[in-house]
């Protein structure tokens, strides 16, 4: 029997949305599905990978009993998990989808109807990848995913650079079929070299399948 080529290799995956407290009862969220992010966590699983998945709020349930879960609300939530297992990782994929800005402040009680008009004031979130990029040691593979409307393969290979990925995932919502809530997902890889590959529209568990065929390679290289 060949033996997993995962096997002993501990692989960080973050999938769903964040909520953003606005008060008690409201939140601002987003379209996140966590399919992607939970295909790819079973994906690295059969391969042998020890997962812990970092899910925001989603209804979603893993393949396999192996994988270490840890459910989180907000984007100040998923970067403390995050931070807490990084250094323990030879692997991390980044597939959440964090919201980029959070209420400055949270009301605590229930804020009521009066004003005709009513602004919330927001401030930016930690970006988690960009902080883990940041630390990332030599023997660390570090994945970020990047969804765009235009310019997509610039804005990704910016992205790759700037937050000092291995490689990145660019889905684009150009394509029907591709992204938030759909089961099927076309994707492009872009490595450190600015290597390309353009992959067909396919289901998610099998984008994940390529994903992960190429972590494995950037890990065992
Ligand atoms: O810069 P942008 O948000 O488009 O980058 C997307 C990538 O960065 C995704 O991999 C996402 O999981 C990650 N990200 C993050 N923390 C944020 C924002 C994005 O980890 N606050």
């Amino acid at each position: 029997k060949k033996k997993l080529p995962l096997v002993n290799k501990k692989v960080l995956v973050t999938a769903g949305p964040t909520y953003e407290a606005i008060d008690p009862v409201r939140f601002i969220g987003n379209h996140s599905s966590g399919k992607m992010g939970f295909a790819l966590a079973d994906e690295l699983a059969s391969l042998g990978a020890d997962v812990t998945l970092i899910a925001g709020p989603v209804a979603l349930k893993s393949k396999y009993n192996s994988i270490k879960r840890i459910d989180v609300t907000s984007a100040a939530d998923m970067l403390t998990a995050c931070l807490d297992n990084f250094a323990d990782a030879d692997a991390c994929v980044m597939c959440a989808a964090v919201a980029d800005y959070t209420p400055a402040q949270v009301a605590t009680q229930k804020i009521k109807k009066t004003e005709d008009h009513f602004n919330i004031e927001l401030k930016k979130t930690t970006d988690i990848l960009k902080t883990l990029g940041a630390q990332k040691r030599d023997d660390q593979v570090l994945v970020g995913f990047a969804l765009e409307t235009n310019n997509e393969e610039l804005h990704a290979k910016e992205k790759l650079q700037k937050k000092n990925l291995d490689l990145i995932v660019l889905n684009s919502l150009n394509d029907s079929g591709a992204g938030f809530k759909s089961d099927t997902n076309k994707v492009t890889l872009i490595d450190r070299n600015l290597n390309k590959t353009v992959y067909d529209l396919k289901s998610k568990t099998e984008v994940a399948h390529d994903i992960c065929l190429k972590v494995t390679q950037l890990l065992t290289k």
